[in-house]
């Protein structure tokens, strides 16, 4: 075999990171041989759960007649919230969240009961036949609303930095107004789903498709009044997460579980389309108040917000997601001085949860939006005042939360993205046609990304991993986080098979499980890669110290002799293969495993007060993108996308730019397709494909341009690479800008659009309506 030179540097083989390997389940998901927790073959006796939902908003139960659900066909069991043995609760944070409900229902869609049966369909049938009296209760369904009321699911939270209200007052401008925007259904292909069996001692086994196994198992626990050490949850993949299974995974994990250990049955509880968009949560829709001061140049002085999160009836992750909403307003600018608040409205709706940005997404559009009705004001280039406000790398570079940007690359970044798109002829261009075609308008927009890296709450950026080498030299693998289809069991896989010389062939990740890695975090806040390729680092090397110490005994050289690399060891002048070497450690007793651990260093958070240092480091990143727009019908299409994009170092250049794909598209449906419509009862009344349109392979642009950008991370992440799981979700504000843009053009830039997110056909053609009707 030939070796390749840079092997023999001293250090492990340096080729198995920095490389576009497939993603290690692309051909079990091509050829649909990938196991999903539906696909698990079902044990002898099976049952399977459904449930009884709410069909108010907000209401007293005065009569659950269940009876009909009883003799139903192939009926076992029916159960309420009285049936549960202990705690009626999966929130994740507060415990205002029940599984069942009890007495009350806060939203259409409230799971009321629960009944088993012999078939998914018998059960599906049967749910229907509950019989629920209800005395109804006034009920909340706007953010709006829930401000008047100052109803919250939690206390308001406020950030302060500077005087924003003498900065206001002494400002030569002023932009002031409201904004809105639509939260989004996550919309995983596999919808939530667990299968509980029950063990003996009371103890139960469940496969969940789920972002967070720990916080399952805890819940089940409480639920179930049993120790976590009864309670193992596995999961080997999600068919998609997008955070609606980061807490939302939690009652049907502890409701199987209820019924498999009361029924010593196993249960299947698989939610289908509809009823997963009726129950579940979904991104928060925000309301905002804003005043912004600004000078001639476009130079931000200071603002005021408040906003006004959509909660839902419940806190869930509400509290951490207007968290991050208030970390990210800043975006890519500095602010001196400003005031922010967040309110978490109740409202009788689902509870609202995380998804793809939690919250960042959120905070960060109502900068691009302002920042563009400024420099329309101001009849500037809208990049030019960006630039103007963008964080400086030695002055003006503390964020509103007190964490110094010490890692600034915006600047470069935004200045090859300007180049390589050819921003401003294309600017030129499409003044021209506009000015040439009275009914499509094309409009132009860059917007840059800036975001922080890492859970908010410290405690949470911790991971554990446990590798296994066996006597035949290969590996195995277990890490705490969770696969949801975004590479993060390719990467830490790469990581082991770099550290310890191997080919990714010898290296298999295992199924994520509690009973492996203990008290692990959500797979969430893009930090999969970040916490368990370290933690699997930090076991793989412990082993591979251990194999360099037995091979510089066996062969009487100097441990840096030794060096393994391409699933071979070569020893001063001997090559020998890994296994061989794994064979002498064994016959001399060396252990041949290890765990592995990480805690991101540095970082603390001060709730109370909202300042710190939240962020291990800051990923970059920006867009150009071009639209048309049809303003006889309010029809937008996005022409071209020009991405840069920011992953340091990466690990996995393929898998990287898949993710920057998927989530600018994913992105660009939230702000564009897709809208929530609950009716005047409260009623999601857009609660399948058919109603809910999320982007199809035609909405994407023929012309896309993704492209990473040469960098290193600045701080020792996994190999100097950066989180990209959620960042480049904020990249399609430059869609949603470069749409206002296009309906701008109706009054030759001189009006601002009203028009808020999404940017479907219908507000289009009421903006431009109301451009052309001067307001
Ligand atoms: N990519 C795919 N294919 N499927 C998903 O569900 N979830 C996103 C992102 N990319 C998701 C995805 C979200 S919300 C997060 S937080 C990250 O992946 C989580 O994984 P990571 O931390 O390993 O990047
Ligand atoms: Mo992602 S919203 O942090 O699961």
């Amino acid at each position: 075999m030939k070796v390749d030179a840079k092997e023999l540097t001293g250090q492990p083989s340096p080729d198995r990171v920095g490389v576009s390997f497939l993603h290690e389940s692309a051909e079990l998901h091509v050829t649909g041989t990938a196991t999903y927790t539906d696909d698990i073959p079902e044990l002898h006796g099976t049952l399977h759960a459904a449930l009884g939902l709410s069909q108010k908003a907000h209401a007293r139960l005065l009569k659950v007649d269940l009876d009909a659900v009883r003799r139903a066909p192939g009926v076992i069991a029916v159960l309420t919230a009285n049936d549960i043995p202990a705690e009626n609760n999966c929130g994740p944070i507060i415990h205002d969240d029940p599984i069942l409900a009890d007495g009350t229902v806060y939203y259409v869609g409230q799971p009321v009961f629960a009944v088993v049966a012999a078939s998914h369909d018998l059960a599906r049938r049967a749910a229907r036949l509950g019989q629920i009296d209800y005395e109804e209760l006034p009920a909340i369904l706007t953010p709006q609303q829930a401000k008047q009321a100052q109803a919250g699911v939690l206390p308001p939270m406020q950030l302060t930095q500077g005087n924003a209200r003498q900065a206001l007052l002494s400002a030569p401008h002023r932009l002031q107004g409201t904004f809105e925007c639509n939260g989004q259904e996550q919309f995983y292909l596999e919808g939530q789903i667990s299968y509980a069996v029950p063990k003996e001692h009371g103890a139960v086994h469940v496969w969940c498709s789920t972002q967070h196994p720990s916080e399952m198992q805890q819940l089940i626990a409480h639920a179930l009044g049993v120790g976590a050490h009864k309670v193992l949850v596995e999961c080997r993949r999600m068919g998609g997460g997008f955070g609606g299974k980061e807490s939302q995974s939690a009652l049907y994990a502890c409701l199987s579980s209820i019924c498999a250990v009361q029924l010593q049955r196993p249960v299947k509880l698989r939610l289908d389309r509809d009823d997963d968009f009726m129950i579940t949560g979904k991104r928060h829709g925000f309301y905002y108040e804003y005043d912004i001061g600004y000078d001639d140049q476009g130079r931000l002085l200071g603002a005021r917000l408040d906003m006004t999160a959509n909660a839902g009836y419940s806190a869930d992750l509400s509290g951490p997601v207007a968290t991050r909403a208030i970390c990210h307003f800043d975006n890519a600018y500095y602010l001196s001085d400003v005031q922010m608040s967040a309110l978490c409205g109740r409202t009788n709706t689902q509870s609202n949860t995380a998804f793809r940005g939690f919250g960042g997404p959120q905070g960060a559009l109502m900068m691009e939006v302002a920042l563009d009705a400024i420099a329309r004001r101001l009849g500037k280039d809208p990049l030019d005042v960006r630039r103007l406000n963008f964080y400086g790398k030695h002055e003006r570079n503390v964020t509103p939360y007190d964490q110094v940007v010490q890692d600034n690359i915006i600047h470069e970044l935004v200045d090859e993205l300007e180049a390589s798109s050819d921003y401003r002829e294309r600017r030129r261009q499409i003044r021209a046609f506009n000015a040439a075609s009275p009914v499509l308008k094309k409009g132009l927009a860059l917007t840059p990304v800036k975001f922080g890296i890492s859970f908010n709450v410290p405690a949470f950026n911790q991971a554990g991993a446990l590798v296994h080498v066996y006597r035949d030299g290969t590996v195995l693998v277990n890490h705490g986080g969770t696969e949801m289809g975004q590479g993060l069991n390719t990467k830490v896989a790469q990581v082991v098979a770099h550290e310890l010389g191997l080919n990714l062939d010898q290296v298999r990740v295992t199924a994520t499980d509690t009973s492996k890695i203990a008290n692990t975090s959500a797979t969430a806040a893009s930090t999969g890669t970040d916490l368990n390729g370290k933690a699997a680092q930090d076991a793989a090397s412990q082993i591979r110290q251990r194999l360099v110490g037995v091979a510089a005994q066996v062969f009487q050289v100097a441990e840096h002799e030794v060096r393994l690399g391409q699933g071979q060891v070569y020893v001063a002048d001997q090559t020998l293969p890994f296994f061989e070497l794994v064979e002498r450690a064994y016959q001399a007793r060396v252990q041949l495993w290890s765990d592995g651990f990480y805690a991101t260093p540095g970082l603390h958070w001060d709730s109370k007060s909202m300042k710190g240092h939240p962020f291990y480091y800051f990923s970059y990143g920006a867009a150009v993108a071009e639209v048309i727009i049809d303003t006889l019908t309010g029809e937008s299409r996005l022409l071209r996308a020009d991405v840069l994009h920011d992953v340091g170092r990466s690990i996995n250049p393929a898998l990287d730019i898949g993710q920057v794909e998927g989530a600018f598209i994913q992105g660009m449906g939230w702000l564009t397709s897709e809208e929530l419509v609950w009716n005047a009862q409260g009623k999601l009344s857009t609660h399948a494909p058919s109603t809910y349109k999320i982007p199809a392979i035609s909405d994407c642009p023929t012309d896309f341009r993704v492209r990473l950008f040469d960098n290193r991370n600045s701080v020792d992440s996994i190999h100097r690479s950066k989180a990209v799981g959620e960042p480049p979700l904020l990249l399609p504000f430059s869609v949603f800008n470069a749409i206002r843009d296009a309906i701008a053009s109706v009054a030759d830039y001189r009006l601002e659009p009203q028009l808020h997110a999404p940017a479907t056909p219908e507000a289009i053609l009421r903006a431009v309506t109301g451009l052309r009707q001067g307001q």
